[in-house]
């Protein structure tokens, strides 16, 4: 959850660690510090945002090799000792880490006995305590001792002030690349971090180990072989980690998504079929599934339940979807011709690759749906779908989650098709609404000043329910988090059949209830839950179907999305609450981007 940034190079490192890790603020930004080598290694740390270390330097800091750290806190509260970079007690080695090491109690009991004292809550001191007691000269040496000894997640960046001109660095279940320049090397716990200084990056693989100078990389395994690695290039714009003129990174995003969908979907249609070129999976393989699980967390698992509707309805394969967390132990039964779809934006979402490695284990094919290209569940995964959303850097998700809906869609056509579920007129019509999604989703942006006048006047509401039947309860679920976690108010997603059941309890007067009602076999009964709801005096905001206008007498506010296939209506459904939680939050004063208690990529359990 935490970003990690490192230099080595002929530049002042403090300038561009303080950079990069501006571009790593959304995995964790309860505290801050950077560690650069000067006549020994200089650190500032503090609690806060990366704008209260900036505060905090109060002069140049000069040097040429550096760490830095944007903390997510886990092991001990946000302070300025608990902050990142950690020393050991003798002030020779400095280390950030991102991920969690799950004996560092223990560790911390033997390095106690050998007589050193900590002075942070913190799993990392111990491993810059542990690193110092192992160091005889070798950096590389000490680390595979290092790794030897600590179980659980780490991306770790390591200074030595016996050798100021390196940093050794390695990962495990953590992200961790390695930026190439000329004359100068860094490491980043994900590209946007670098994007303004190169393009050609390292992908690092669990456990393996890097020494970085100015002028050469080497990379080594545990038994200090070395490795040789292929350059992995982004033609990313610099643009793309940029709020190009919007206050908050996920208003860009949000107004980004018409077009992420067109570059996830056109390039899969061709002559009106569904071309998946990217995947090995055959028809024939298809046509053998047993049943699908779908696997995410969050949001991603939110698409997942919409993608259970799909591609039930249109491949007729069972599909179970569940939280990676539960997944992980709950011992599934999995079976040979199951096939397993992990979803992940982040492509590094702890508990989601956990749960592939848990399918994989019991020998699965794993087809995972992923933004974040060369990301661990990319690369684990036997067929990988990516979504071209672009860097996604507001915690809350948008393009990542349409973009995944929009693959959902993709996939249940083609498994339709390969099982010879859908004739080849069928198919053109599904694809005519399919390449109308985007287009249907900008239309739907048109409605923002008319929400934003809206939130005015629901600023300080307390309560929101979010009903929906079918894909409409599945959009339901998403349309809620985004409220929860941008403006702090509280608010559940009900099946609206399912209300009466005991939740119905909570409305009153005052309660907001946002009904959407895209479904028209399930339209009426949706119309009777809202009089339900407004006969208990809650206001109520519509989602509807053009052509549905018969809302209006039941519904305080109505928005309308054009008609479509009912199966993509969560697209463009999406897009009004999107408007709505973000006008909230604005209304609010919440800090939209960095919402409290979160990150924007989940690397720890
Ligand atoms: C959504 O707005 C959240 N930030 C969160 O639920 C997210 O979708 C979840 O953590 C999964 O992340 P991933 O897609 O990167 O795996």
């Amino acid at each position: 959850m935490c970003g990690i940034v490192g230099y080595v190079g002929t530049e002042q490192a403090a300038p561009v660690l303080l950079q990069g890790l501006e571009k790593l603020e959304y995995r964790g930004y309860d505290s801050a510090g950077i560690a650069v080598q000067q006549n020994g290694i200089f650190t500032v740390k503090t609690k806060g945002r990366l704008a209260d270390l900036k505060q905090k330097i109060k002069q140049d800091i000069l040097g040429h090799v550096g760490i830095g750290h944007t903390r997510w806190a886990t092991h001990g509260a946000p302070s300025d000792i608990n902050s990142h970079p950690h020393s050991s007690e003798n002030g020779r080695i400095s280390v950030v880490h991102n991920g969690i090491i799950e004996n560092y109690m223990e560790l911390k009991e033997f390095l106690q006995q050998q007589g050193k004292k900590f002075v942070s809550e913190t799993d990392t001191e111990i491993i810059a305590q542990l690193f110092d007691y192992y160091y005889q000269g070798d950096l590389v040496d000490t680390m595979i001792k290092v790794i030897d000894k600590i179980r659980g997640a780490y991306a770790l960046g390591v200074l030595c002030e016996e050798h100021p001109e390196e940093i050794v660095a390695v990962r495990k279940d953590s992200p961790l690349l390695v930026g190439l320049g000329k004359n100068e090397n860094y490491i980043a716990s994900d590209i946007p971090a670098l994007l303004e200084y190169t393009r050609d990056y390292y992908l690092l693989e669990d456990n393996e180990i890097v020494l970085l100078k100015k002028d050469s990389v080497q990379i080594f395994d545990l038994h200090k072989k070395e490795i040789k690695k292929d350059i992995f290039h982004v033609d990313w714009d610099v643009s793309a980690a940029e709020k190009d003129g919007y206050d908050y990174f996920m208003m860009k995003e949000i107004v980004e998504q018409p077009e992420s969908l067109r570059k996830t979907i056109f390039p899969r249609i061709k002559e009106n079929t569904i071309q998946l070129d990217q995947i090995e999976l055959t028809a024939e393989q298809v046509k053998k599934i047993n049943r699908i699980h779908i696997v995410a967390c969050g949001s991603a698992w939110h698409a997942s339940i919409v993608g259970k509707y799909v591609i039930e309805k249109l491949a007729r394969i069972p599909v179970e979807v569940d939280l990676a967390s539960e997944f992980r132990y709950r011992q599934p039964i999995l079976q040979k011709d199951d096939l397993c779809i992990i979803v992940s934006q982040s492509g590094e979402t702890a508990d989601t690759l956990a749960a592939l490695r848990e399918a994989k284990k019991h020998g699965i094919r794993v087809l995972s749906i992923v933004n974040v290209v060369g990301s661990s569940i990319a690369r684990e995964s036997d067929d990988v779908i990516y979504t071209w959303a672009g860097p996604e850097i507001a915690v809350a998700t948008t393009k990542g989650y349409s973009t995944q809906l929009s693959v959902m869609y993709l996939l249940a056509l083609y498994f339709g098709s390969a099982k010879e579920l859908i004739s080849s007129q069928e198919m053109m019509e599904y694809i005519d609404k399919l390449k109308k999604v985007p287009d249907d989703v900008e239309k739907l942006l048109e409605v923002e000043e008319r929400m934003k006048a809206l939130t005015e006047q629901y600023a300080n509401t307390k309560d929101v329910f979010v009903i929906g039947r079918g894909i409409d309860y599945a959009a339901a679920l998403e349309g809620s988090l985004k409220l929860k976690e941008i403006s702090y108010i509280h608010s559940e997603a009900y099946a609206a059949g399912e209300l009466k059941h005991g939740t119905i309890s909570l409305v009153e007067e005052g309660t907001l209830v946002i009904a959407i009602a895209t479904q028209q076999n399930l339209f009426e009964k949706l119309v009777s839950n809202i009089k339900e709801v407004k006969a208990r005096g809650a206001s109520v905001i519509a989602i509807a179907v053009e052509g549905s206008e018969s809302i209006e007498k039941v519904a305080d506010e109505v928005f309308y999305i054009p008609k479509t296939n009912e199966l993509f209506t969560a697209s463009a459904t999406l897009v009004p609450m999107q408007l709505f939680a973000y006008y909230i939050a604005v209304q609010r004063g919440c800090d939209v981007d960095k919402p409290r208690n979160l990150a924007k990529s989940v690397t720890v359990e």
